[in-house]
């Protein structure tokens, strides 16, 4: 007979509360019949994180003939053409009946610009926002490009830009186990207010898994509304939405923060026409910290151990 032993009585300080005490070694693993379908405990993280690459790799695809003269609905048709040589359905597609296949925002819209026959012009910025869906799971992420010598010139839009992508970089840079998503905003709306840009508030980011758009609201605005603590390892329920969680904050120039809706109940664009950036990539928490599962070259581990203690005291220091 084996010997039974107490897993930690030496081996770690841990102190029991009572007189109870783990007898091992635990007994073999069951082995379920093959007949019966198994939950599919941790897999969530891996589904998502095949189709954050293939849609990271389809928005580089579109990217790439972004130039003066193309149409949006050719970068549409683009798209198409590169979810499906990857397998994947285009997630905005039929999504609460939108007509095309992706997003692209235009200079004052804010998102959801519907794919048409406008041509791009040299000066323009364009958001262009991809969500593919490959195996039950969806990947979500969009960036912002210059169009043309003229955009590239432009010093005003290229701040603006670049402040949505370093909004998200920020943000992610503070996420992982522990961190209540309300930190979030705070770490984002100074970003945005001392490159004299507002943060979107009527759109935000959210969950994302085996549905597109999930629980929680990520808000990049400080804001009570913000409930909830990042997590690793619940990805494998429904609650998948609270780790894999997209951030995409939409910065606009200057202070408007109202915004209208085209008769296409689709295109939302600021109020007075200031241009609006933003940037968005899949996120998975992890142990230490947070993988961008849509990354350029492939997933992206960070560990953030560091940083999330920075933003704890400074949380600590402002309430
Ligand atoms: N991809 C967008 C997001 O980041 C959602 C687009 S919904 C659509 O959440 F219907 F407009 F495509
Ligand atoms: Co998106
Ligand atoms: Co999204």
């Amino acid at each position: 007979m084996t010997e039974l032993f107490d897993p930690w009585e030496k081996a770690r300080k841990f102190k029991y509360s009572g007189t109870i005490r783990a007898l091992y070694p635990l007994s073999p693993k069951t082995k379920m019949p093959s007949s019966i379908k198994r939950p599919n405990y941790g897999r969530e993280a891996e589904g998502v994180r095949v189709v954050a690459q293939l849609a990271r790799e389809a928005l580089e695809e579109v990217a790439a003939i972004v130039r003066p003269g193309i149409t949006t609905d050719e970068l549409d048709r683009a798209l198409v053409a590169a979810a499906v040589k990857r397998g994947c359905y285009p997630s905005p597609l039929g999504y609460h009946g939108f007509p095309k296949s992706v997003c692209t925002s235009l200079n004052e819209v804010i998102c959801h610009g519907i794919p048409d026959q406008r041509a791009l012009l040299d000066g323009d910025i364009l958001n262009i926002d991809v969500t593919l869906y490959h195996n039950g799971f969806h990947g979500d992420l969009n960036a912002t490009y210059p169009v043309g010598d003229s955009a590239r010139a432009n010093e005003t839009n290229m701040r603006l830009t670049h402040t949505a992508r370093t909004c998200l970089d920020a943000a992610i840079a503070i996420c992982g186990p522990g961190m209540p998503y309300a930190e979030i905003g705070h770490v984002i709306n100074p970003i945005a207010e001392k490159n004299g840009c507002v943060v979107v508030r009527d759109y935000t980011g959210h969950g994302i898994g085996r549905v597109f758009h999930g629980p929680p609201s990520i808000f990049h605005y400080p804001t009570k509304k913000a409930y909830g603590i990042m997590q690793p390892g619940h990805i494998f329920t429904y609650a998948t939405c609270n780790t894999n969680s997209s951030i995409e904050p939409m910065i606009n120039l200057g202070t408007e923060l109202r915004n209208i809706e085209w008769p296409d109940n689709w295109t939302i664009a600021t109020a007075d026409g200031s241009y609006s950036a933003a940037a968005e990539e899949t996120l998975l928490i992890t142990e230490d910290g947070v993988e961008i599962l849509t990354a350029k070259g492939g997933p992206q581990r960070l560990d953030t151990t560091a940083a999330r203690e920075r933003q704890m005291e400074a949380r600590r220091a402002r309430k």
